[in-house]
C-alpha cells in the first residue's frame, strides 16, 4: 500500500509503509501547511530546486531524520556537509532500497548559481510517481511517458511561475498519465487556480484533488 500525503503547496511524503519519501518540504512560511517541520517523518527528502518555496525546511528535516537528500550537486552544496546526501543529475537513475529515483528534465530556474530545476520519476510499491517540480510545459514529457509507464503524475497547475490549468492538462497527455494530483496552486494570490476547473481540462486520466492534511492511497 503506497500513501500519498499532502502537505501543502509542492509538498507531499511517500509512504509505502517501511520507507518515507518526502518532497519539496516547504512548511515554515506556506501559509497552505499542514504540519510542523518537527514532526515530519522521513527516510529520503527529495528537491526539486533550490526556490524557497521547495527546498524549504529541507536542512532541519534532514538533520532531525538522519534521512538522505536526494538533489543536483549545487543544491546539495548549499545544505551543506552536516546531512547526508546524493547528488544526481539530469537523466540519472539511482537505485535505493525502495526502488529507483530517476532525474528528470524540468524547465525552471534552479535558484542556486550553476544549478537547474529538476523533476523526478520514482518507482516504489510497483507504481511509477513523476513529479514534475516548477516547470512549464514541455514536449519532452512524452519521452518520460515512453520510458516509464506513470502510474500518478504530480503537476503544478498554479501558472505565473510554472505551467498552468491548461499546459498541465496537455502535459498529462503527453505523460500518458492515469492518475494526476494537482500541486503548487492557492498558495498565493499569484497562482491561485480552481481545481475543478483543472478536472474538466482532464480526459482519459483521473484526477485526484488532494487537500493540504489529506491524504489518499496510491491505488
Ligand atoms: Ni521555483
Ligand atoms: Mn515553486
Amino acid at each position: 500500500m503506497l500513501k500519498f500525503n499532502f502537505y501543502g503547496h509542492a509538498c507531499f511524503l511517500l509512504d509505502d509503509g517501511k520507507y518515507k519519501l518526502l518532497f519539496d518540504p516547504f512548511l515554515s512560511g506556506n501559509p497552505q501547511a499542514a504540519i510542523k517541520p518537527d514532526d515530519v517523518k522521513a527516510d529520503y527528502v527529495f528537491v526539486t530546486h533550490a526556490h524557497g518555496d521547495h527546498v524549504g525546511d529541507a536542512y532541519d528535516i534532514l538533520r532531525k531524520n538522519q534521512a538522505t537528500l536526494v538533489c543536483i550537486p549545487e543544491v546539495a552544496d548549499l545544505v551543506g556537509d552536516e546531512v547526508k546526501s546524493i547528488g544526481m543529475n539530469l537523466g540519472g537513475t539511482i537505485k535505493l532500497p525502495f526502488g529507483f529515483a530517476r532525474m528528470v528534465p524540468a524547465l525552471h530556474s534552479a535558484g542556486v548559481a550553476g544549478g537547474t530545476c529538476c523533476g523526478y520519476v520514482v518507482h516504489i510499491a510497483d507504481k511509477n510517481i513523476y513529479f514534475a517540480g516548477d516547470t512549464c510545459l514541455f514536449s519532452d514529457m512524452k519521452l518520460i511517458g515512453e520510458r516509464d509507464k506513470i502510474d500518478y503524475a504530480v503537476l503544478p497547475i498554479g501558472g505565473h511561475f510554472t505551467m498552468d490549468a491548461y499546459d498541465a492538462a496537455r502535459a498529462v497527455e503527453f505523460l500518458g498519465a492515469k492518475n494526476v494530483i494537482p500541486v503548487h496552486y492557492n498558495t498565493w494570490q499569484p497562482i491561485e487556480q480552481d481545481a475543478e476547473e483543472f478536472k474538466k481540462l482532464i480526459k482519459g486520466a483521473a484526477v485526484h484533488i488532494v487537500k493540504p492534511g489529506e491524504s489518499i492511497e496510491l491505488a
